[in-house]
């Protein structure tokens, strides 16, 4: 199973990767409930894994995957009997598997679940568990990751999949000391915009705490922009603090917008940041690719 994924965006490209790929079977350890989008999900993660992982073998010594919300390595989809691997098992399995993964997640039972299916599908990975809340443990995830230098280039890849807008940017920006990209999943259809008047309320602290900046709400009313607007406002005003941080810019539109397959509804952007063009190559190809295509699962 380890490095089952090859030559895979050719074979998405084509519509020939099935879902079953992605498909797994009960190991009676615990699946949590995942939403029907996280085929979606999954698929285009794995995709810019395969990219980036491939792509870069050859330009760095170390390439390093980082999932900071790692989960349980399995999911079953609410109100089906899919169960489907997550994204660690996810980026375990692409052709040119990463030298390092960490995986922090905070729920013991999720990690301990995640330990016992890397061991059984990925033993000779080389695989670093960081039990606890991410946002705490920043010096833990920087220690796991090989020191670089100048003849030993060290790049990561840092995937942010939490299940609301709830990271926080601080925790980025204490990450993006080590030569990072984040591909960050930005719940501000799903989450920010259902949950408006909870955050425009003056005591709530999530929304700056993810942006990075405390007066976004008075930014929001100056950008006098509609009230339809507030999800793009959100991702861009996200895109703008990771300038601050030494990313290249992005705009919503550079974002891959995710919708549920029956009405259409957009629920998150999946954004990639990285100090380098050449990572939005390869995004490039992530963007291009549809979403909605639910025959290729079928
Ligand atoms: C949306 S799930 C993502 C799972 C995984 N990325 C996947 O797709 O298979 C979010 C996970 O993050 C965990 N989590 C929530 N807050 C966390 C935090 N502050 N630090 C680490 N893990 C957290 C939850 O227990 C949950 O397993």
């Amino acid at each position: 199973m380890y490095g089952q994924f090859s030559e895979m965006n050719h074979r998405i490209k084509r519509a020939e990767l099935s879902m079953d790929e992605f498909c797994v079977s009960d190991d009676g350890l615990i699946f949590p409930e995942i939403g029907p989008w996280a085929e979606e999900k999954y698929r285009l993660i794995a995709l810019y894994d395969h990219l980036f992982a491939k792509g870069m073998k050859d330009k760095w010594d170390v390439r390093v995957y980082v999932d900071l919300y790692a989960g349980a390595g399995f999911g079953k989809v609410k109100g089906a009997e899919t169960r489907l691997m997550g994204s660690p098992i996810v980026a375990l399995n692409v052709e040119f598997p990463f030298d390092r993964y960490i995986f922090c997640e905070q729920d013991p039972e999720k990690l301990d679940a995640l330990r016992q299916r890397v061991r059984r599908l990925a033993p000779s990975a080389d695989v670093v568990f960081i039990g606890g809340d991410c946002d705490e443990c920043g010096e833990e995830i920087l220690h796991a990751i090989p020191r670089g230098s100048a003849s030993r280039k060290v790049l990561s890849l840092c995937l942010v999949d939490p299940y609301d807008f709830g990271f926080k940017f601080d925790t980025l920006k204490r990450l993006s000391a080590a030569y990072m990209d984040f591909m960050v999943l930005l719940a501000a259809q799903m989450d920010a915009n259902r949950n408006y008047e909870n955050y425009m309320a003056a005591g709530s602290t999530k929304i700056a705490e993810a942006l990075g900046v405390k007066d976004w709400r008075q930014r929001w009313e100056a950008s006098n922009l509609p009230r339809n607007r507030f999800p793009v406002f959100l991702a861009e005003e996200f895109a703008q603090s990771m300038t601050t941080i030494g990313y290249l810019p992005r705009k919503a539109h550079d974002m891959k917008r995710v919708k549920t397959y029956d009405n259409n509804m957009a629920l998150y952007y999946l954004a990639l940041f990285s100090k380098h063009q050449r990572a939005y190559e390869f995004w490039k190809d992530v963007l291009k690719y549809g979403t909605n295509q639910r025959t290729l699962w079928e």
